[in-house]
């Protein structure tokens, strides 16, 4: 059977009162309709504790969009792994392509927070994606490759269980445009096996995400890719009928 994990991405959006409505229209969606496939939100810092609540005892997982490499010390403004965790997480984002434009991550302080969130039982969602130009210049695989021999530099076998990979277009990332069918098989294709040249056929059942304007009038063609596992999604997760709609779609593709 298909894994699926629908996980919506919810950037710096919603003041408190605006995310527990939305998790609560979700987690009552989730109490209605049981599905099979995972569920995931990832909002905001301030907002993790509250939304943790709301969705306990559900099939809806809480995610972070970011995390330090650190366990604790020194470092302002910096939130870590055990601190996630505490609040509930199961999940962190890590290595965005907004965290890498725009507060400089590279493909090595990747690896380092992959690692550090492997430590303490958080499930990376790795993103990896080249931009538009590389595109152009046929560079897609080369970057993809590069992503992810570095980010996943020496993580052993029995971690990459708990790793999910989301392949996020940086040119289709709020666009309103997302990556085409035929790109987004070929690419995921070629992630998986990629993954599973490196660590072995544990890979196989390696999720593999796509992320970049995926909504609900294109995930239907999109989630019934054979290695789309799913999808993490930025604006349309912000609305609970149109999030609650990809994971209908999800659940077809079972
Ligand atoms: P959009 O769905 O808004 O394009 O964002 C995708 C994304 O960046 C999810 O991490």
């Amino acid at each position: 059977m298909k894994r699926m994990l629908i996980a919506g991405n919810w950037k710096m959006h919603k003041t408190l009162k605006e995310a527990e409505e939305l998790a609560s229209d979700i987690f009552n969606w989730v109490e209605t309709n049981r599905p099979k496939s995972d569920v995931a939100v990832c909002p905001p810092f301030p907002f993790l504790h509250t939304i943790s609540k709301i969705i306990a005892g559900t099939k809806i997982y809480l995610g972070a969009q970011n995390c330090y490499h650190e366990p604790e010390g020194a470092f302002t403004g910096e939130v870590s792994p055990p601190m996630l965790v505490s609040v509930g997480c199961k999940f962190v984002i890590i290595g965005h392509s907004e965290r890498r434009t725009y507060f400089s991550e590279n493909d090595q302080l990747i690896n380092a927070k992959i690692q550090a969130a492997l430590r303490f039982n958080l499930s990376p969602i790795f993103c990896i994606g080249e931009t538009l130009q590389e595109r152009q210049e046929n560079r897609t695989y080369e970057i993809v490759e590069r992503q992810i021999k570095i980010g996943l530099n020496n993580i052993s076998i029995e971690q990459i269980r708990n790793i999910v990979i989301a392949y996020e277009p940086v040119w289709a990332i709020g666009t309103g445009v997302s990556a085409n069918t035929e790109q987004i098989d070929e690419a995921h294709r070629f992630i998986r096996k990629l993954l599973i040249n490196t660590f072995g056929p544990e890979c196989n059942d390696t999720l593999i995400l796509y992320g970049g304007s995926l909504n609900s009038k294109n995930a239907k063609e999109i989630l019934s890719l054979p290695d789309v596992n799913g999808g993490l999604i930025g604006k349309a997760s912000l609305d609970s009928k149109e999030f609650t709609k990809i994971i209908e779609y999800a659940e077809q593709s079972i």
